[in-house]
């Protein structure tokens, strides 16, 4: 069903009280608004309500298969969406909470099965924005909260971006400006004695580590032997720009003279070097710092996607735990259709 969309300007320091009055009466109402949080835009909707979660699934064709985030305001009401609160996960909320770090954990029976994905399982975070907080406290629901744009695409940094890919299809857009973060938060299972990282993310698994003090198992990319998709965001092909991605460990430089002399238009995704500029090129230049490149790299996948470049060349950065997002991401962006 189409939907009008408003988009409401909102400040990201000082939320203005009656925009997150009205927004959180949309969410109340079983109604879909999209809201910054310090990674990406998310899609939020009243986490207890299905009905309301249903409608997260058919605007963003979602499959029902894939669990959603639910997102909290604080310690005491993540412990209350669970069934049980290892002290592991009060020591990572004590230094990560508000952050980009999702534990996940036992359910209770309150959070509807179409959030879950039918799992015995919640993911749970504490959004570090003043905006998501005020719209957790005003709405007085949990939300279930999975990045605003249409499945398998982009993740969303701009209200703008969220838009795009969902004008017509959810109630409300909170437009705070461009994320901080840029990329999604770490999801941490706690659901087994040693914690074991499913997706990569802004937390790195040296920060995790240097808290619990223990081991933490690292995420596996590949799925051998058909073993069951843990966290369905592992899937390949995710994360996705319209262009095609290619990923090289060079400079990148033949691979982009190839698809400029097939009479492609290449976008070239670079690292801390100069910009280098040609016929049927667009370059990015991204920093050499982990954080910095995560904060920018989806948008300009987005710029590249908005020039219209048939084939996007991104240099993969070295391998190292705090690479470990960004490479993930870049890889999955270029995994085949
Ligand atoms: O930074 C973020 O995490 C953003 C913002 C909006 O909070 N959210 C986000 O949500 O990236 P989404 O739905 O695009 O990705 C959620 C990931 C998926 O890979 C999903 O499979 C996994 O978290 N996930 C959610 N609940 C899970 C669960 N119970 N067990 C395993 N994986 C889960
Ligand atoms: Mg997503």
């Amino acid at each position: 069903m189409r939907r009008s969309t408003e988009c409401l300007t909102i400040d990201s320091i000082q939320p203005e009280p009656d925009r997150i009055a009205r927004a959180a009466d949309v969410i109340r109402g079983g109604g879909l608004v999209a809201f910054p949080t310090e990674t990406v835009y998310g899609l939020g909707a009243n986490a207890l309500d299905a009905t309301a979660v249903a409608r997260i699934f058919e605007a963003k064709g979602r499959p029902a298969s894939n669990p959603i985030i639910v997102h909290v305001a604080d310690v005491p009401a993540a412990k209350q969406l669970v069934s049980s609160w290892p002290n592991v996960a009060s020591v990572l909320a004590d230094k990560f909470w508000p952050g980009p770090l999702t534990f996940v954990l036992p359910r209770k029976s309150i959070i509807p099965d179409l959030v879950t994905a039918g799992g015995p399982t919640v993911g749970i975070r504490v959004p570090a924005n003043a905006i998501a907080l005020a719209l957790l406290r005003a709405a007085g629901v949990p939300l279930a909260a999975p990045s605003a744009n249409r499945s398998t695409c982009l993740s969303p940094t701009t209200a703008e971006h969220v838009r795009r890919s969902l004008d017509g299809r959810i109630d409300m857009i909170l437009d705070g400006g461009p994320t901080t973060g840029g990329l999604e938060s770490t999801v941490l299972d706690l659901c087994e004695p040693t914690p074991r990282i499913l997706r990569p993310g802004l937390i790195s698994i040296l920060q995790i580590v240097s808290v619990t003090g223990g081991t933490v198992i690292q995420h596996a990319r590949e799925n051998p032997s058909g073993e069951t998709i843990r966290s369905p965001g592992l899937m390949e092909r995710h994360y996705a720009p319209r262009a095609r991605v290619i990923c090289v460990e060079d400079g990148g430089d033949e691979e982009v003279l190839k698809h400029v002399a097939a009479g492609a238009r290449v976008g070239w995704i670079t690292l801390d070097g100069a910009i280098k500029t040609s016929d049927n090129v667009i370059c990015i230049n991204l920093p050499f710092e982990a954080a910095a490149y995560a904060a920018r790299l989806y948008s300009a996948l987005h710029q590249l996607d908005d020039a219209g470049v048939d084939v996007i060349v991104a240099e993969l950065p070295l391998e190292a735990p705090e690479w470990s997002a960004v490479r993930d991401r870049l890889m999955r962006a270029a995994a085949l259709r």
